[in-house]
């Protein structure tokens, strides 16, 4: 029976671009994970979507001055384009904003409320007497109380990662206004995480599978004894408690988000047009969740117990999570990556710069399974030049233009009557490179994996080197075409269990090769026609040139103002008062006309606007000659001067543009040329 597998990736908040940190901890290695397995033939679905409610969005568009609905409209697309750029290969995309979401996580509510697990409690929390409301999560900063750090977050701190109230940090301040926050009475409904604390702790303790990091983080938290948490806000922005005494609040983010999962998986279904297909994974499937660490006690205890406390669906118990592989921290040049700051390699940015194979490769390498790791432009150039380029590409490109060059573009015969020792041996490798690469890709070893496809790789480049085809090739062509059909099966070979890292290059490789579709196992088969014709060999890959690293390195010191900032269509910035008095408007009289010698439909023209000045304008197609001499003119005259086809304006005529006529504005006949506008 095929293995049922559901695979998610955390949801990120739909609030910025995705950089090159997210990509490594959840969404790379789930991607690689996924992409084995359908080639092993297991019965995967892999889900995500965008984290759309909570303070991070609220918070964020109020600084972007728009609504959360136009910030997280655009920056589902955003990512969603990035995902797809980078080959992370959903199988649905979703959002927490969707009907299906809101639905479920009503029921989730409700059926563990009916289950006696929620329960309403008076409490106290945030209030800001300034702004008037209750300030949940974000909307507090202050000092965390367990490890001192300062400007953490009212919700959790981010360097000891301890989960917060926002009453419990020292020295508060509401976010908007800076005002300390008084403490006020409300209500709110709380899940008896204790009611779960013993079946959580056993079945913790029975995740032998687990990483260390992972399991010991749960158990000190289990060990500290579970707490109620409030799982309602007093916000505007998200999914309705379903109760009447409710309508004014909703969700916590941390309690919808994660149902997130079923609702894709859901969502899934519905386009499949298996509407029920969704079950199958949840109720009889191995889930596996992939997180940064930051996520780790809301999927690793909190989701389980939502899941504890649901009860059963239709007579069947869900599934608790069959693994959540959490990754650590990717650093960027030594330092943790910071949005705020700009300290950051964004995915859009990298991807118009580089192939996405190349990010995948170099991430892999450097994958923060078991501990924090640093991505560094130098590093990057060694890996992508020495190994994938020096190593992967060429021993695929030697291999295929041997063959190009000296058997027709054909692959060659193999005869196993001249199957020499070395021979065998390259054979034998070539069937055991896939179990090896597997077997570290099902226990999220992905950087093991990868490391056993280069050492791979070089034992296939010593294979080509020792057997010296070239020379071969003139003195025993039976013996060169063995090895060169050996070496185009390894290529193969090489190229199939490289694919789950490096999809669109591999991809390549093997349409080169004559293959275009294949399960894993073929890659421990000698299976390629003989006779039959190769493609025209490429390089695959090609060196990243030092000039392109120190470009890298001088953006990421002096980075642009971010691109992706999200602004109002309609509106335009507000300029301060200041910035329009440093404008020198002055009337002017036109002295002379005269067409522009280099262009149809602009006039050089000289004014007067207290001293002569020589311009360049577009609007010859509006005004004759003799329209324009000694006519009362607007124009600025402090704007950097600009050479226009060869000749040098030194101010600008004001005018008026409706999109069909243009006119000129114009002062009164009488009035002195020179005159300050203000
Ligand atoms: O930390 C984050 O970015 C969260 N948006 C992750 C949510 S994961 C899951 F619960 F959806
Ligand atoms: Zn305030």
């Amino acid at each position: 029976m095929r293995e049922r597998i559901l695979v998610t990736s955390a949801l990120p908040y739909a609030n910025g671009p995705l950089h090159v940190g997210h990509i490594a901890g959840a969404y790379l290695p789930a991607d690689t994970y996924v992409r084995y397995n359908r080639l092993a033939g297991a019965d995967i679905v892999y889900v995500g979507g965008t984290d759309e409610h909570g303070t991070a969005i609220e918070i964020k568009a109020l600084k972007d001055g728009v609504t959360p609905k136009e910030l997280v409209d655009f920056y589902y697309e955003d990512m969603k384009t990035d995902f797809k750029n980078l080959g992370i290969s959903y199988d649905n995309f979703s959002r927490t904003s969707l009907p299906v979401h809101h639905k479920t996580s009503q029921d989730f509510f409700l059926k563990i409320l009916k289950n006696g697990h929620i329960e309403r409690k008076t409490v106290t929390q945030a209030f800001c007497p300034k702004c008037n409301m209750f300030l949940a999560d974000r909307y507090v900063e202050g000092t965390c109380p367990a490890c001192s750090a300062p400007d953490q977050k009212g919700n959790q701190c981010e360097v000891c990662g301890k989960v917060l109230e926002p009453i419990e940090l020292v020295n508060p301040k509401c976010i908007t206004c800076s005002t300390t926050p008084e403490v006020k009475e409300t209500f709110q409904w709380f899940i008896r995480l204790s009611d779960f604390q013993d079946e959580l702790e056993v079945w913790m303790k029975s995740n032998k599978h687990w990483r260390p990091n992972v399991v010991n983080f749960c158990l000190n938290w289990i060990k500290e004894g579970l707490q109620d948490r409030a799982i309602t806000r007093d916000l505007q922005w998200g999914i309705k408690v379903p109760l009447e005494e409710g309508k004014d609040k909703v969700l916590y983010v941390w309690f919808e988000a994660v149902i997130g999962y079923v609702s894709s998986t859901k969502e899934w279904a519905e386009r499949m047009g298996k509407p029920d297909a969704w079950k199958d994974y949840w109720l009889d499937g191995k889930i596996v969740h992939f997180i940064g660490k930051d996520n780790i006690p809301f999927h690793a205890i909190m989701w389980p117990a939502f899941l504890l406390g649901y009860g059963e669906y239709e007579g069947r118990k869900w599934k608790l999570p069959y693994d959540v592989p959490a990754n650590e921290y990717l650093n960027i040049g030594g330092k943790k990556t910071s949005t705020s700051r700009n300290w950051a390699i964004w995915l859009g940015d990298f991807l118009k710069d580089f192939p996405p194979d190349y990010l995948r490769y170099y991430l892999t390498t450097v994958a923060p399974e078991s501990r924090d790791s640093d991505f560094l432009w130098e590093d990057f150039q060694k890996r992508i030049n020495d190994e994938l380029n020096d190593i992967i590409g060429n021993f695929v490109h030697r291999s295929i233009t041997f063959a190009y060059n000296n058997f027709d573009g054909k692959i060659p015969s193999l005869d196993k009557s001249l199957l020499d020792d070395d021979d065998k041996e390259a054979i034998k490798n070539m069937e055991e490179i896939g179990t090896k690469v597997s077997d570290l890709i099902k226990v999220f070893k992905m950087k093991d994996a990868l490391k056993e496809v280069v050492s791979f790789a070089k034992s296939c480049n010593r294979y080509f080197d020792k057997k010296e085809p070239w020379k071969l090739v003139k003195t025993d062509k039976a013996k060169a075409a063995n090895t060169i059909y050996i070496s185009l099966e390894l290529a193969k070979t090489l190229s199939m269990v490289l694919n789950p890292f490096l999809p669109f290059s591999t991809e390549k490789m093997l349409k080169e090769i004559g293959i275009s579709k294949f399960v894993w196992d073929d890659s421990a088969k000698l299976l390629l026609e003989q006779g039959k014709s190769l493609g025209k060999p490429e390089p695959i890959f090609s060196k990243v040139p030092d000039e392109e690293i120190k470009r890298q390195v001088q953006k990421l010191d002096n980075p642009a103002p971010m691109k992706k900032t999200l602004v109002k269509k309609e509106e335009k910035p507000m300029i301060p008062f200041d910035e329009f008095a440093k404008l020198d408007i002055r009337t002017g009289k036109i002295i002379s006309v005269d067409d522009h010698p280099k262009a149809d439909k602009l006039y050089v023209m000289k004014i007067d606007v207290g001293e002569e000045r020589t311009i360049v304008a577009g609007i010859k197609s509006y005004y004759k000659k003799e329209e324009l001499i000694g006519k009362k003119i607007v124009a600025i005259c402090n704007l950097e001067p600009a050479t226009i086809r060869g000749v040098k304006s030194e101010a600008m005529l004001l005018a008026a543009d409706d999109g069909k006529l243009v006119s000129l504005l114009e002062a009164d006949k009488e009035m002195k040329t020179g005159a300050k506008i203000r």
